[in-house]
């Protein structure tokens, strides 16, 4: 059975690099897996508990995309130490809603500097019962010269380490799979 990923940048720049490295991992992606781009981050609205059980499409369709997910594979930037604003508030509109119980997390780092947000949305995700899987949460040496998605595919370094953490992911969703399944 095809594994589906719903890969998630935290950066909403247009020539992001966190998005690079997602868009990279979509095109090293194995035959039994699939891996979609979340682009809908920009449009939730901001975060208000009084709304959350209102029908706003954009937080449905972002409800459902995750919900359809077999796991979840993150890249963000770090700013001022913390996770962007942007992806603390898409993750807010599902803590209460619970798209993320025992939903198998894989984040990686693009930066060896952005410790504090690694830890930070490490601590977020286990707090909403995601299933952080270690093996496949990866860091990436990047320079600044090595920004998009061609660069990234064509450094073997970077392709080796994001093709072992979609096969982490993906090896990982399949094992739980079949521990749910049963003897
Ligand atoms: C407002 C702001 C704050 C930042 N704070 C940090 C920081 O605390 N630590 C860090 O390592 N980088 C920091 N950076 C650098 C970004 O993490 C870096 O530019 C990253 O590549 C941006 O990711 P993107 O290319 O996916 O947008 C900051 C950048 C901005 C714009």
């Amino acid at each position: 059975m095809t594994v589906r990923i719903l890969s998630i940048s935290g950066s909403l720049r247009r020539a992001s690099q966190n998005t690079a490295i997602l868009r990279a991992a979509i095109r090293l992606t194995p035959g039994d897996c699939q891996i979609a781009l979340y682009t809908g981050l920009g449009d939730l609205p901001l975060f208000n508990p009084d709304l959350e059980e209102t029908e706003i499409p954009s937080v449905t369709d972002f409800r459902n995309r995750i919900r359809a997910a077999d796991g979840i594979l993150i890249a963000s930037p770090e700013y001022a130490h913390g996770i962007t604003g942007a992806l603390k508030n898409a993750l807010d509109w599902v803590v209460g809603s619970g798209e993320f119980e025992g939903k198998p997390v894989a984040v990686l780092n693009a930066s060896m500097r952005a410790t504090h947000a690694h830890s930070s949305l490490g601590e977020v995700l286990s707090v909403m019962g995601a299933r952080l899987i270690q093996k496949a949460s990866l860091a990436l040496p990047l320079t600044g010269n090595r920004i998009d998605e061609a660069a990234l595919l064509s450094d073997p370094e970077i392709a080796g380490i994001l093709s072992s953490a979609i096969s982490a992911l993906s090896d990982s969703i399949k094992e739980l799979r079949q521990d749910a399944s049963g003897p």
